[in-house]
């Protein structure tokens, strides 16, 4: 998929898939990241190798990866890591990150769309999220999106400073997400210029 939207100060963004010669703009767009925002990320984004492990999990088809990209530079990165068997092969997962510079302007709601779109055509029936402890800000935005938390696991993960923290697991059904998705995009005054 690829397709231009426009935020709520009337710039514009394109979203499409991920590619394989995005490494080194994703390779920049991590390292550009304030510590603050990559913290909590599960693996270290700053080393090429890791990134290049995660193209490959998209070329393996084990995650769909979309990115935000305004001037060749990436913006956003947002991905669902899909069930491939088992128990939970209904469920995704998604990450979502947007640059400092860009946030507030309604791209992780566009960003959030698209991702749904993608769960939507694959039979996905539930997202997941799950955040470290002191990921406030951005657990309220999942709530927003129709996220409840549904487990807490205490002291069970490590920050990039060694420091135990505990793991939220907030859980949407797909048609939860897309009510709320809708909603906000028809409430929203940015809708009639989009
Ligand atoms: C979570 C995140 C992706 C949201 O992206 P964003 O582009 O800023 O979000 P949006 O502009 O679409 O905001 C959506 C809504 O969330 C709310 N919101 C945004 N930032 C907020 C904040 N810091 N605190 C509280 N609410 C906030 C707003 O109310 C907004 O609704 P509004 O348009 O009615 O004001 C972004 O904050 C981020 O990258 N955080 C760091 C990474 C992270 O924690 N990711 C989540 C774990 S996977």
């Amino acid at each position: 998929m690829e397709k231009r939207v426009k935020l709520k100060d009337g710039s514009e963004v394109l979203i499409r898939e991920m590619r394989e010669d995005d490494i080194d703009r994703s390779f920049a767009f991590f390292t550009a990241l304030p510590e603050e925002d990559r913290a909590y990320l599960r693996v270290d984004v700053t080393k090429r190798e890791v990134l290049r492990q995660r193209i490959q999990e998209m070329v393996a088809g084990r995650t769909l990866r979309l990115v935000a990209v305004v001037d060749d530079q990436v913006v956003a990165d947002g991905s669902l890591d899909l069930p491939t068997h088992g128990w939970t092969k209904h469920v995704a997962e998604l990450r979502l990150i947007v640059a400092r510079p860009f946030q507030h302007k309604g791209l992780g709601m566009l960003m959030a769309r698209e991702l749904y779109g993608l769960a939507a055509a694959i039979d996905v029936e539930e997202i997941i999220v799950e955040f470290m402890g002191p990921q406030v800000g951005p657990q309220n935005i999942f709530k927003k999106l129709g996220f409840h938390q549904d487990a807490v696991l205490t002291d069970y993960v490590k920050d990039i400073s060694g420091a135990k923290q505990d793991l939220v697991l907030m859980r949407c059904s797909l048609d939860s997400l897309w009510q709320k998705l809708s909603d906000y995009m028809t409430d929203s005054d940015w809708q009639r210029t989009r």
